[in-house]
């Protein structure tokens, strides 16, 4: 891997945090054996993951069929980091599994459509303060100096998992080469129970109305902040000095962007995905 600075090295065209994987490991990920019963959740950083895993976690437990683990972290482990895990080869079915990988870089098998992707977009001015946000209070990223400065190295993908737009247009390109089911952290926000829905009839759970309803409740914001499993404060202070859990809602970024950084960001959601008829909800 190349190191590009003092927290990031790049591979193939991403950004990984530096000692968290090998180009060894990433390489093997082509040939990982993929089980038709394996569910991946993808995301750029900062767009919903651990609510997704929550929920996607809380639907298999209430399916049925699911083993044990202290917490969602360890539920649904990274593909990309084992971090000290057994071979995820020897996991008991159905394994679950969260990425930031672009499509380059994940399990060939997964072409065969049958394991099921749930992606999940944020609105990148959004997604550029959460992010901003989660650099200060993460041990492994560079704490940004400004937001200006955050700004200028988002914009050109010097972040963590590189750049949005690429990994937006990767996904969004190529969906018919998988099984998968797009969301957008908005649409939960805006109605969580069609969001689970949906997700269950995706993932072949045939949950009645009064489970669809638990999954709700285990996936707000204020539950999840409580729930031990789910709110990620099990990691050391020494990794997170802050919270997963910061704000929750759709627009922030206002009282953050100034006029100019926002349109620039609209203009180069235009030049880079302008093409793809996707719609983004900004407040
Ligand atoms: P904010 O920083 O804007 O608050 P990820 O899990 O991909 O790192 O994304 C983290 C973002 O998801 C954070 O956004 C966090 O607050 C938000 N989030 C986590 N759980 C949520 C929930 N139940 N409802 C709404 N937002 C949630």
């Amino acid at each position: 891997m190349e190191q590009i600075s003092d927290y990031l090295c790049r591979y193939k065209n991403y950004n990984f945090p530096v000692g968290y994987t090998t180009t060894e490991y990433i390489d093997s990920l082509q040939s990982f054996e993929i089980r038709d019963s394996d569910i991946f959740l993808i995301t750029y950083p900062k767009s919903g993951t651990v609510w997704t895993q929550q929920i996607i976690i809380s639907i298999c437990e209430l399916g049925g069929g699911l083993n044990e683990y202290p917490n969602n972290y360890e539920q649904m482990p990274w593909l990309e980091y084992r971090e000290g895990r057994a071979d995820y080869s020897l996991r008991p079915s159905p394994r679950l599994f969260s990425s930031h990988l672009t499509p380059a870089l994940m399990p060939l098998g997964l072409k065969d459509k049958k394991a099921k992707i749930i992606y999940v977009m944020r609105n990148p001015k959004d997604n550029i303060i959460s992010f901003y946000h989660f650099s200060r209070a993460a041990a492994d990223l560079e704490s940004p100096k400004t937001l200006e400065h955050y700004f200028e190295e988002y914009m050109k993908g010097n972040v963590l998992a590189s750049s949005w737009f690429d990994h937006i247009r990767e996904w969004h390109s190529r969906k018919d080469q998988y099984n998968i089911l797009f969301l957008t952290y908005e649409d939960m926000v805006l109605d969580l129970r069609t969001a689970v829905t949906k997700i269950c009839t995706f993932l072949g759970k045939n949950l009645s109305e009064a489970a669809i309803e638990q999954v709700v409740e285990k996936s707000t914001f204020n539950n999840m902040k409580k729930d031990p499993k789910a709110n990620y404060k099990f990691l050391p202070e020494t990794k997170l000095k802050g919270d997963f859990m910061r704000k929750g809602n759709i627009g922030d970024w206002k009282n953050h962007l100034t006029a100019a950084q926002s349109e620039r960001v609209d203009q180069l959601l235009q030049e880079k995905l302008g093409d793809m008829s996707l719609k983004f909800i900004w407040e």
